[in-house]
């Protein structure tokens, strides 16, 4: 059982995510299947659907004045049960560090939603030799204390490029978070990849040892995209 999910960024309709809701309720598959909309898509449709729904930021505070914010119970009442943190969009036009994810993820975890954390390396630091020093510190400062978290895995520069990192390199990216989990004493953790994924490369990327689903982007805006993902895996 793998979790395929689906960051919608800033595209879509309301109609849109009801036609892909609707699509995903009749998919043959085991996998967990999520859907992040923009904040205003997000509905109560999630208890009727077969697919989860969740939000792609949050807010570290509860409520106040933080225009433009949302917090963590706002998304909890909207049926979502996940939302993601610490994007790299998030992180490279809002300046989020991995102490703001750190904070956000707590917020969602009190709400009783999960956050799906993003780490990653970009290209700079890829090119310095930095790869794995930046995943390791990203998962050892963006996960709180308590709580059931998932790790997304997504190498900055990959996303949306077309582009992806070499299985090996996948392999050792995910060993590593594998590991620092196990000493965090969260082995269970999953961990998704994401960047560049596609119905031609899905189910070669999940083969790789402790890839234990995917994060796609731009092919999970339609159903004929992001269905053959769902389906190639069991
Ligand atoms: P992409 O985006 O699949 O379009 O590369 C992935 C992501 O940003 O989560």
């Amino acid at each position: 059982m793998k979790i395929i999910a689906g960051n919608w960024k800033m595209n879509g309709t309301p109609a849109a995510l009801r036609d892909m809701m609707a699509a995903l309720d009749n998919v043959d598959t085991e996998n967990v299947m999520i859907i992040c909309p923009p904040f205003p898509m997000l509905c109560t449709c999630g208890a009727t659907h077969r697919a989860a729904l969740g939000a792609q930021d949050v807010s570290a505070h509860d409520h106040g004045a933080y225009t433009g914010d949302v917090s963590a119970a706002m998304i909890a009442d909207t049926g979502a049960k996940y939302v993601i943190v610490g994007h790299s969009e998030r992180r490279q036009y809002h300046g989020e560090t991995n102490d703001v994810v750190r904070a956000k993820a707590a917020a969602a975890i009190a709400a009783g939603l999960t956050p799906i954390i993003c780490v990653g390396e970009t290209m700079a630091e890829r090119d310095a030799g930095q790869t794995m020093t930046i995943i390791e510190s990203g998962v050892r400062e963006c996960v709180p204390d308590g709580g059931a978290v998932i790790i997304a895995y997504e190498p900055r520069w990959a996303i949306g490029a077309g582009l992806t990192p070499t299985r090996d390199e996948i392999a050792a990216a995910h060993d590593l978070i594998a590991r620092t989990l196990d000493t965090m004493g969260i082995g269970t953790t999953p961990i998704l990849y994401g960047a560049s994924v596609k119905g031609n490369n899905a189910a070669e990327i999940m083969s790789i040892p402790h890839v234990d689903g995917v994060l796609v982007g731009g092919a999970s805006l339609k159903p004929d995209d992001f269905i053959p993902i769902i389906t190639s895996v069991k």
